[in-house]
């Protein structure tokens, strides 16, 4: 038996064709600002086909990029400017940034109603309390992708492998408030195998191939590769493709997780649109 093919591709599509249909009733121009530095490849082809999806759904996007040896000050300071246009509705940093500047610091520094990645500690903290707000985009395709295949998540055991502000711990959370029971796994894990092997639903959020093997999966389980990493084989997950022959269902890498990404950006950015509209309050200050 193989397992069944879980499309994010198929299921970003529709996704983002709803929210081009929520734009046109929605009625007023909706606008995104990326923020790139540096020289990454991956990360300049990320940040162009947000833009392209943007386009595409009919929001529309700023796109500032710079170079690697910008000043943390630079990146400040433009963000300000963001928080105080009355016409940017999400902004997004894109990671990681160069080693010279704090990654803390600048996400701190987006104003916590636009920040569509969900990575500011206020939106992280509303996460945890149960009660989000703005959720990061990749955690929030995993489960809109689990719910499109009505897995039932309640009192399953959930194991996360990889323990990132973007990824692992907040999947680990949403996980949580469906009620499942999470293990959060990471490099100093002892045998990882041991946890992986009871996991009803597995989600790889590493960035090293061939992490998971068909022995470490319980027959049946659900696994979510989230990793995309460059190989010379081409685009892999973290999860060896023969795991098919046991999982019950699984993401394929790539074109599952990564559309489901850019379809969640947009829609925090809509959200976030709207919330301002609304005056939604996200800090109570
Ligand atoms: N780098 C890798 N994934 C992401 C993401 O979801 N958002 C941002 N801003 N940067 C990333």
């Amino acid at each position: 038996m193989t397992a069944v093919r879980m499309d994010g591709k198929a299921l970003a599509e529709k996704l983002r064709a709803g929210i081009a249909d929520e734009m046109k009733a929605f009625g007023e121009s909706v606008c995104l600002a990326t923020v790139l530095v540096g020289d990454d490849p991956a990360s300049h082809i990320y940040v162009s086909r947000k833009h392209d999806a943007c386009s595409e759904a009919g929001i529309e996007s700023r796109d500032h990029r710079f170079g690697e040896s910008t000043s943390e000050g630079e990146v400040l300071e433009l963000l300000e400017e963001l928080n105080a246009d009355d016409v940017v509705d999400g902004i997004l940093v894109q990671l990681p940034l160069p080693a010279h500047m704090d990654e803390s610091k600048v996400t701190l520094a987006v104003d916590p109603t636009k920040d569509v990645d969900g990575f500011h500690p206020l939106n992280a903290g509303r996460l945890y309390q149960g009660d989000p707000l703005l959720v990061p985009a990749t955690p929030l395709g995993v489960m809109a992708l689990l719910a499109e295949y009505e897995i039932d998540l309640k009192g399953m055991e959930a194991v996360v492998i990889g323990r990132s502000e973007i990824v692992g711990k907040p999947v680990a959370m949403m996980l949580l408030a469906e009620h499942a029971t999470v293990t959060i796994c990471h490099s100093r894990t002892v045998d990882l195998e041991q946890h992986t092997r009871r996991a009803d639903i597995l989600v790889a959020a590493v960035g090293r191939p061939g992490l998971v093997t068909r022995d470490m999966v319980k027959p049946g389980a659900v696994v979510i590769d989230v990793a995309v990493n460059r190989t010379e084989q081409g685009l892999v997950g973290d999860v060896e493709k023969d795991v098919a022959e046991v999982a019950g269902f699984l993401t394929p890498v790539p074109g599952s997780i990564g559309p489901m990404t850019i379809a969640m950006l947009l829609r925090n950015t809509l959200t976030a649109a709207q919330h301002r509209r609304e005056g939604v309050a996200v800090s109570g200050t």
